[in-house]
């Protein structure tokens, strides 16, 4: 697969699902209310926590991270309680103030949340995981979907 590291592919899906939350809330800043962006960045979102659960942390984990990977998993199962509320407030036509208020409510989770996995975790992702595994989560990123009904384990009965 491409020669660009596990670490520089996840960072830059970091980027792009904060960038489009933000041109969703810039968009209502002035009055509009164009969800597309949102709804592109919530998708990459849950596919994003989808492949971390099912293809990264495993392997971090059985490399001892487990308590990093811990506090990985019930970030992702707030944030997907965030991306639930906030994609039901955009669809209902609540206030564009307190729809802006989510969006920055995500950004901040987000940014703390990335600000632990980046420099922690995701150097160890381009240490630890086996070629074949790393090669099956570059495949995952380039053409891969989360499957029907997936949800996060933080947010699992
Ligand atoms: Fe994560
Ligand atoms: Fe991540």
């Amino acid at each position: 697969m491409g020669s660009e590291t596990l670490s520089a592919v996840l960072e830059r899906e970091h980027r792009e699902i904060d960038e489009g939350i933000e041109v969703f809330a810039a968009g209502l800043t002035q009055g509009g209310r164009d969800t597309a962006p949102l709804k592109r960045a919530l998708e990459g979102l849950r596919r994003h926590i989808y492949l971390e659960e099912e293809f990264l942390f495993p392997p971090l984990r059985e490399a001892g991270l487990m308590a990093p990977v811990f506090v990985m998993l019930r970030e992702h199962g707030e944030l997907w309680r965030t991306m639930d509320r906030l994609e039901a407030e955009a669809a209902e036509g609540t206030g564009a103030d307190e729809v802006r208020r989510l969006c920055d409510e995500l950004l901040g989770m987000l940014d703390r949340h990335n600000s632990k996995e980046e420099p922690i975790l995701y150097p160890q992702a381009d240490a630890v995981l086996a070629p074949e595994a790393a090669d099956r989560l570059h495949r995952f990123i380039a053409s891969g979907r989360t499957p029907d009904g997936w949800v996060c384990q933080g947010v699992r009965p």
